[in-house]
């Protein structure tokens, strides 16, 4: 069924998902946003974005559906391997030159991104210094990530993305299996700190010596890259790292004087004032 309608008559519906449910998306790109309109309005065989927006309001099990649909969770171990090996030979000497450190992972998902990072800290000897935040919007991918339990498919992908990144170590220490999946050790969550968090409308979480947002202001419009840039230098310290996705970037207002790239392809950047 072809859905046909117009950015302007999201709107509404936008305005609606804020006011009932407190999730303010008036601001993210509007790509996104007529893409995943139209696909819930195909799957659920809705005509009109104003019978869209009645379901919404009448009906909290089909608003919290759309909300998932609104959130894109889309994520692996070790994403992007390259971006681990920078990781590893450029900013891991960085952080060791503090006593304690800490990390916010804006956007995690289902955790594989921070768990990720719990691996490479173990295994440079950094773990128990650092406290890593973890943190999204998503109370349902929160609450897998904190469970820590992925798919054996899963895994034989993110063991290979693992070794390309620069992991030497036998992937398997860092779960246990059961069945057809497995479990992150308790080892690497000890130092985690899941939290619901909206960058949209939450403010510093915490001053952090490293902060990954990746994969997440490409759903947002300029204004918001913006906003949320701004919160990303307000929790950075001097010197801090601010890590994005690979189509993303600081170009947006004034926000590349502020950084120095220590990896232009990699998108990594260092706080400079
Ligand atoms: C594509 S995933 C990226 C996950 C991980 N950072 C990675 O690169 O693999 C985007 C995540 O951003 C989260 N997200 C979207 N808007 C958000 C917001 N306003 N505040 C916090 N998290 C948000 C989504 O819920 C989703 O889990």
């Amino acid at each position: 069924m072809g859905v046909l309608f117009t950015d302007m008559e999201i709107r509404p519906l936008l305005d609606t998902v804020y006011q009932l449910y407190g999730f303010d998306f008036r601001d993210y790109s509007e790509a996104h946003l007529m893409r995943r309109v139209k696909h819930r309005m195909a799957l659920s065989h809705i005509k009109t974005v104003t019978e869209l927006q009645e379901r919404t309001i009448k009906d909290a099990g089909f608003a919290a559906m759309l909300l998932q649909d609104l959130s894109i969770t889309v994520t692996e171990m070790f994403r992007d391997p390259d971006f681990y090996s920078v990781l590893r030979t450029q900013v891991i000497p960085m952080l060791k030159t503090y006593s304690f450190i800490k990390i916010w992972h804006a956007g995690c998902s289902t955790g594989q991104e921070a768990y990720s990072m719990a691996i490479v800290l173990q295994e440079e000897g950094l773990y128990d210094r650092a406290t890593i935040y973890a943190t999204d919007f998503n109370q349902t991918a929160l609450d897998q990530a904190k469970n820590g339990i992925y798919s054996i498919e899963q895994i034989k992908e993110y063991t290979g993305n693992y070794l390309k990144g620069g992991g030497k170590e036998d992937f398997s220490k860092y779960y246990t299996s059961q069945y057809n999946s497995v479990i992150m050790h308790q080892s690497l969550k000890r130092n985690i700190v899941w939290a619901q968090h909206n960058l949209v409308t939450d403010g510093v979480f915490a001053e952090v010596h490293l902060l990954l947002c990746r994969n997440v202001l490409i759903y947002f419009n300029v204004d918001l890259q913006t906003k949320v840039h701004q919160l990303f230098h307000d929790s950075l310290i001097t010197g801090g790292i601010l890590c994005l996705g690979s189509k993303e970037g600081i170009r947006v207002g004034d926000v590349h004087e502020k950084y120095t790239e220590i990896d232009k392809k990699q998108r990594i950047f260092k706080k400079r004032y």
